[in-house]
C-alpha cells in the first residue's frame, strides 16, 4: 500500500531534517529519488541511494537545469517535494527588507520554482507537495518574516492546484508545527518555542520529521487521487484551540494581574 514503486522523485532540502526523512521513506516505499539542496549530501546520497544535486532553490536556472537533469536520466518526474527553508525572527519593528527578500526568495519563490520546472516533466498522476507551516496559519509575534513567506506556499499550492488539475497533477501543501530537527535547535527560541507546544498542542509534544515524512508519502501516492489544493496541517493539534493546560495558566496569569 502507498508504494511508490517506479516513481521518480525529486525533494528540495534534502540534506536535513524534514527533506532527509522525506529522502528515506520514499526510497523505502520503491522511489528513485533526487536531493536537491544548497549542502552536499553527495555522501548520504549513496549511502541510501538516491542521486545528489547541488541547487539553489532561490535560483530558478539552478532549478531549471536539476529538474532536466533528472528528466534526463529517468524520463520524467512523478513527484516534486518542495521542502528546502529557512526561518528567521524579527519583530516587525525590527525587521530588514533585507530579511524578509531572503527568506521570500528561498521560502516562497523556492517551491514556485519547483513546480514549475517539475511539472514540464510531469506526467498525469504526477504529486506536488509543498512544505509551508503552521506559521502561515496562526500568528506568532516576532515571525512575521516566516509567516508571511509560508502564507504565500498556501496560496501558491492553490493557485497551482487549479492550474495543473487538467492535467492530472495534484498540488498539495503541509503545515508541520515544530519538528524535531536541525533548523529548530539552530532557532535562539527553540526551548520557548517547544515550551509552549508541550502546553498549547493537543498532543503535548513536537512533531517527528518522521511522522511528517508518512503524511508527504501518502500525497505522493496514487491513493489520494482526489486530494488537490489541500492545506494539511501536521501540528498535533496546536490550531485546534485552547488546551486545558493554556487555559488553566491563562486564568492563573490574569489572577496575578488581578
Ligand atoms: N523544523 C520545524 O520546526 C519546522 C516547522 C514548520 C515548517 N518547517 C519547514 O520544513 C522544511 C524543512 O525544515 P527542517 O526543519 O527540516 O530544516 P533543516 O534546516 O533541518 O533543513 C532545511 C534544508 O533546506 C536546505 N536549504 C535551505 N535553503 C536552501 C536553498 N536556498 N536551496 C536549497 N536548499 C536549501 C538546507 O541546506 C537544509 O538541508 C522547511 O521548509 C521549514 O520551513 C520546519
Amino acid at each position: 500500500m502507498f508504494s511508490l514503486e517506479n516513481r521518480v522523485a525529486v525533494v528540495t532540502g534534502a540534506a536535513s531534517g524534514v527533506g532527509l526523512a522525506i529522502v528515506r521513506r520514499f526510497i523505502a516505499a520503491g522511489a528513485q529519488v533526487a536531493m536537491f539542496d544548497r549542502s552536499d549530501a553527495s555522501t548520504i546520497a549513496e549511502q541510501i541511494g538516491g542521486t545528489f544535486h547541488l541547487v539553489d532553490v532561490a535560483d530558478d536556472a539552478s532549478v531549471g537545469a536539476a529538474c532536466d537533469a533528472v528528466a534526463e536520466l529517468h524520463g520524467r518526474i512523478d513527484v516534486m517535494v518542495n521542502n528546502a527553508g529557512v526561518f528567521n525572527t524579527a519583530t516587525i519593528e525590527s525587521s530588514s527588507d533585507d530579511d524578509w527578500t531572503r527568506q521570500y526568495r528561498i521560502n516562497t519563490l523556492g517551491p514556485l520554482h519547483g513546480i514549475k520546472h517539475a511539472a514540464q516533466h510531469m506526467p498525469a498522476g504526477g504529486s506536488i507537495i509543498n512544505t509551508s507551516s503552521v506559521a502561515a496559519l496562526m500568528g506568532f509575534p516576532g515571525y512575521g518574516g516566516y509567516s508571511a513567506t509560508k502564507s504565500g506556499v498556501v496560496a501558491l499550492t492553490k493557485v497551482a492546484a487549479l492550474e495543473y488539475g487538467s492535467r492530472g497533477i495534484r498540488v498539495n501543501c503541509i503545515c508541520p508545527g515544530s519538528v524535531e530537527t536541525p533548523m529548530l535547535a539552530s532557532q535562539g527560541n527553540a526551548a520557548d518555542e517547544i515550551g509552549l507546544v508541550t502546553v498549547a498542542s493537543a498532543t503535548g509534544r513536537i512533531v517527528t520529521p518522521e511522522e511528517v515524512a508518512a503524511l508527504v508519502h501518502f500525497l505522493a501516492s496514487n491513493e489520494c487521487g482526489s486530494i488537490t489544493g489541500a492545506v494539511i496541517p501536521i501540528e498535533g493539534g496546536l490550531t485546534s484551540g485552547f488546551t486545558p493546560a493554556l487555559a488553566e495558566a491563562a486564568i492563573v496569569s490574569s489572577q496575578r494581574i488581578e
